[in-house]
């Protein structure tokens, strides 16, 4: 192939270069389009076709059903990897030595206490309140205990930057559930594993101590891991953008945790749950879902399903079924819901209007049932997907302001009116 993209409007012809990743992926770059052609822009709603940044920190192949994070592919990582040598991976671009991730929970562990006042804020919250808008709010307040902005030209402050937040949201996380439940603000123990921890915080009632189930714990740092980035999704783009700003890292990461938010992103794994519960409730005719989510002029999706880039399996949906299997088997958990979802799964796969489309169970399908297995409540289910997608946020954030990227703006092509006179409010 020629590394020249060729391109023709009306008389004129225009050369481009092509870029070529490491796994060969290739793309035209046209950043001299508009000068070059005087103001021809490409125009590409919902991003479909255009890359934003280069990138070495995820590859993900939608046909091949692959996905590696620094090349390391999620199988072996969900399977012998635990979530903090993940996020050091993904954050420092290998995999840590002992030694490193000694040093790396060390310093987590020394900057993750927040400000005492941060439990006002908590407490101003009605427990009504939905934990996402609580915990995008919480990250965003964090900037006014933290006011600094991160100075990117130095590694000490970067690394600082990065330690604080690794610690601090994960107490923010259980402080948002606690606030719900009704339950005492704490901490857990600086002597427990991260994930470890991060369960205790969540569920240690303020009458017993907390015994760690190793089913549960096993099942958190797999699921944490399996959500820790995926490249240039709508969340991690929110988090790139609102950076490229030179915002500051924690106002930046609460816009991705409100992307994030959204039913058609991670607020899927609610959505799903909710979807199986009222099709149990309904008597469990999965048929009837699945023609309401295959007529047009019906709303309905069938939530947990398809997926912008997996064109042929989503490889962390496979590893997510099977763990659903396990987790339920040893925790001895029973969910009739289960079984709904493998059955709304099995039609889905022999009917043409999902195969001829490419629509396969994606990651948020099977995981709710999981955390509800955990005892973690449904409205909790995404801000779970924030705290495992954040050394993937941080990764890209510490990336994009590295690379010095330009500030992101795009353009547009404008349809409405041509000038026209302002009329006196009297005469309209
Ligand atoms: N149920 C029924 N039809 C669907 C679904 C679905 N879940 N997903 C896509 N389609 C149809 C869609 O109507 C369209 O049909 P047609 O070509 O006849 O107009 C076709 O499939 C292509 O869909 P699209 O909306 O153009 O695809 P997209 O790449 O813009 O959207 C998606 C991808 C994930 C938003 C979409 O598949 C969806 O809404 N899925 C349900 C929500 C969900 O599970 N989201 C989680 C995604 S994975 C985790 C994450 O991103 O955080």
């Amino acid at each position: 192939m020629s590394d020249i993209a060729k391109l023709q409007i009306g008389d004129n012809s225009y050369e481009f270069p092509l870029v070529k990743g490491t796994e060969n992926e290739v793309a035209i770059n046209i950043k001299t389009l508009r000068s070059a052609t005087n103001g021809v822009i490409t125009i590409d709603p919902g991003y479909k076709n255009t890359g934003s940044c280069e990138s070495a920190i995820t590859f993900l192949d939608g046909e091949k059903g692959i996905l590696r994070y620094r090349g390391y592919t999620i199988e072996e990582l969900a399977e012998k990897a635990d979530f903090l040598e993940v996020a050091y991976a993904l954050i420092f671009g290998d995999l840590p030595t002992k030694e490193q991730l000694e040093k790396f929970h060390n310093d987590i562990k020394s900057k993750s206490v927040v400000d005492d006042d941060v439990k006002k804020i908590v407490d101003a919250f009605p427990k009504t309140a939905h934990p996402m808008g609580v915990i995008s709010s919480l990250t965003s307040a964090l900037t006014a205990f933290n006011p600094s902005s991160v100075n990117v030209d130095s590694e000490e402050d970067m690394y600082n930057s990065v330690v604080k937040i690794m610690g601090k949201f994960p107490v923010l996380v259980a402080w948002t559930l606690r606030k719900k439940q009704g339950l005492p603000l704490n901490y857990g123990s600086k002597s427990l594993g991260y994930v470890e921890n991060i369960l205790k915080m969540m569920f240690e009632q303020p009458n017993e101590d907390y015994v760690i189930n190793p089913i549960i714990k096993n099942a958190l740092d797999k699921l944490l891991i399996l959500h820790a980035d995926h490249e240039q999704n709508c969340s991690t783009s929110t988090v790139r953008i609102v950076g490229s700003s030179h915002a500051g890292l924690f106002a930046s990461l609460s816009a991705g945790i409100s992307a994030l938010w959204g039913p058609l992103h991670g607020g899927a794994n609610q959505a799903v749950l909710e979807m199986l519960e009222a099709i149990k409730e309904d008597g469990g005719d999965t048929k009837k879902y699945m023609a309401k989510a295959k007529d047009k002029n019906d709303p309905f999706r069938l939530m947990g399903f398809g997926h912008r880039v997996y064109k042929n399996f989503d490889p962390r949906a496979t590893i997510i079924k099977k763990a659903a299997d396990d987790v339920l088997n040893e925790l001895g958990v029973e969910d009739p819901i289960l079984d709904i979802a493998r059955g709304l799964e099995q039609e889905a796969l022999n009917d043409p209007y999902f195969v001829d489309r490419k629509l396969y169970p994606n990651v948020d399908f099977y995981s709710g049932i999981i955390y509800r297995a955990m005892g973690i409540p449904v409205e909790m289910f995404t801000v779970m997907f924030a705290l495992g997608r954040l050394p993937g946020w941080i990764s890209q954030w510490k990336e994009m302001r590295l690379k010095k990227e330009p500030i992101g703006r795009p353009r547009q092509i404008y349809t409405g009116e041509n000038e026209r006179p302002f009329i006196e409010i009297e005469k309209r």
